[in-house]
């Protein structure tokens, strides 16, 4: 993956455009066939070469186990495989096993993997400059993508970004905004909610097996409420309750605007112009948590859109760093300016805040994702790709509904772990999925927004297959894979 080393490319804007994203032209400033010759021979469709996991991937599972925390990867006998190499929606594991991904890697790469405008953008930064110093001597970079980034939030007044390096950093930072510019230190998040793992964070993070061991260091002042799927006015008169009981202590009210890790929750028409009503009633600012929905993967560029819900605030990040990582909080400038002017020690900063490397790649993802129209894919596609599916799950029992919005889907299933269940034995079969909901009972699908046709008729019907495998009786001979 190196051979253009030794060779800047001299890409301007419009030079490093390739008329069809994945395919090479020549006479472009660089040569980017050779440059993607090392992923030429990945095929677009599932191969199994051997079992998952392979011999090669167990090998690599031992020898992680070796070095590694036993807290960060689960090694089960079904899974993991090991990544060795990605394009578009294909991955090649250890063992030369290719995957159709419908996962995106968590929902980041909504371009695709190692889409060419982003890996040229990446290799043209990391050869002249990778990393700089992002709030004393700033890199151009930085300036470059904030002014990218502002142009696509929905404010009407001028906007104001602060860039961090995860998600959970970008929702620490709104945490810290609205503590400044309400003074009031609580925090209001919904049943299911997932904003990160920091200790910041899990203040608004519901679930209970991710804060139980760290309660005493959790910020007390979290109080969370249901979460508006129809019907909502239970949900909406409990968060009217404890604003009311919190008396102006709370500053922030933080949501998804779709519920990713509790299992691609839709909330009710309405529910999300209700809270922010009551949030601004109470004082305190709306937070959106658009982390896993944000740049196109809902069908718009923001799910705030489709209920046309303006917050105080938006925390971004997963897709935003087209693979690299990289997030922000933004606001408009009346709020953000609640932070002091820096005079020389800024109150929230890191080492590797506004990292040149991440906002390059950031970059050239905004283009792509404007230039492709992914989010009108993610709409069109993922709407049809969902009714299929709907029809084609209709007579398997225990499949309790397909939904979601966009290419943001979630297959909710009756039993408890037949998501993950269904993740192996769709793996076995060449397509990648994780599961998602409190118990493990969705199958949530966040692929990239490149799928082809054929491509979505293999992952329905690999789907179809991994959930009657899981979901049929056990008396039932049912359908062989
Ligand atoms: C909605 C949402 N918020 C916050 C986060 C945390 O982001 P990170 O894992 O980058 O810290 C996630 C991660 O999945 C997320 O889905």
């Amino acid at each position: 993956m190196s051979k253009v080393y030794g060779r800047l490319p001299a890409l301007s804007r419009a030079g490093s455009h390739l008329p069809d994203s994945h395919a090479s032209k020549p006479g472009v400033a660089m040569d980017l066939t050779s440059s993607f010759s090392d992923l030429d021979d990945l095929p677009d469709q599932p191969r199994i070469r051997v079992p998952p996991p392979g011999p090669e991937t167990r090998a690599l599972a031992q020898r992680l186990q070796g070095v590694e925390s036993q807290n960060v990867t689960y090694l089960g006998q079904q899974f993991p495989v090991f990544w060795r190499r990605a394009h578009r929606a294909m991955v090649e594991d250890a063992d030369g096993n290719v995957y159709l991904d419908l996962t995106g890697a968590f929902g980041v790469a909504v371009a695709g993997h190692t889409h060419p405008r982003i890996t040229a953008a990446i290799r043209e930064q990391a050869g002249v400059l990778p990393h700089g110093m992002g709030d004393i001597h700033p890199p151009v970079k930085k300036v470059e993508l904030l002014e990218a980034l502002a142009a696509l939030l929905p404010w009407k007044e001028d906007s104001r970004i602060t860039l961090a390096n995860s998600g959970s950093e970008a929702v620490e930072v709104a945490l810290k905004t609205a503590l400044l510019a309400t003074g009031q230190p609580e925090v209001v998040a919904f049943q299911g909610g997932y904003h990160g793992l920091t200790v910041g964070s899990l203040a608004a993070t519901a679930r209970e097996d991710f804060r139980d061991p760290f309660r005493p260091r959790i910020y007390p002042g979290g109080s969370f409420v249901p979460f508006g799927q129809a019907p909502m006015d239970e949900a909406l008169q409990a968060l009217e309750r404890t604003l009311a009981e919190r008396g102006g202590q709370v500053g922030a009210v933080i949501v998804e605007p779709i519920q990713g890790r509790a299992g691609v929750r839709v909330p009710a028409e309405g529910f999300l112009t209700r809270v922010a009503e009551l949030t601004r009633e109470a004082g305190a600012l709306l937070i959106f948590d658009e982390i896993f929905t944000g740049f196109g993967r809902t069908g718009r560029c923001f799910a705030l859109e489709a209920e046309g819900v303006v917050p105080d605030l938006i925390c971004v990040g997963k897709a935003l760093g087209g693979g690299l990582p990289l997030s922000a909080c933004a606001g408009p400038r009346h709020v953000m300016d609640a932070w002091p002017r820096s005079g020389g020690e800024a109150l929230h900063t890191s080492t590797f805040l506004g990292h040149p490397l991440a906002c390059a790649s950031a970059l050239a993802f905004l283009e792509v994702l404007e230039e492709e129209g992914l989010a009108d894919y993610a709409r069109r596609e993922g709407a049809v790709f969902q009714a299929e599916l709907t029809r084609e799950l209709s007579a398997i029992q225990g499949v309790r509904e397909v939904r979601g919005r966009g290419f943001f889907l979630g297959v909710e299933l009756e039993e408890a772990g037949a998501g993950v269940a269904v993740m192996a034995a769709a793996l076995r079969r060449g397509v990648l999925v994780l599961p998602a909901g409190d118990r493990g009972e969705v199958v949530e699908l966040s692929p990239p927004l490149v799928l082809s046709a054929e491509q979505q008729v293999t992952a329905r019907q690999i789907l179809v297959k991994a959930i009657q495998e899981v979901c049929r009786p056990a008396a039932d001979p049912g359908v062989r894979p």
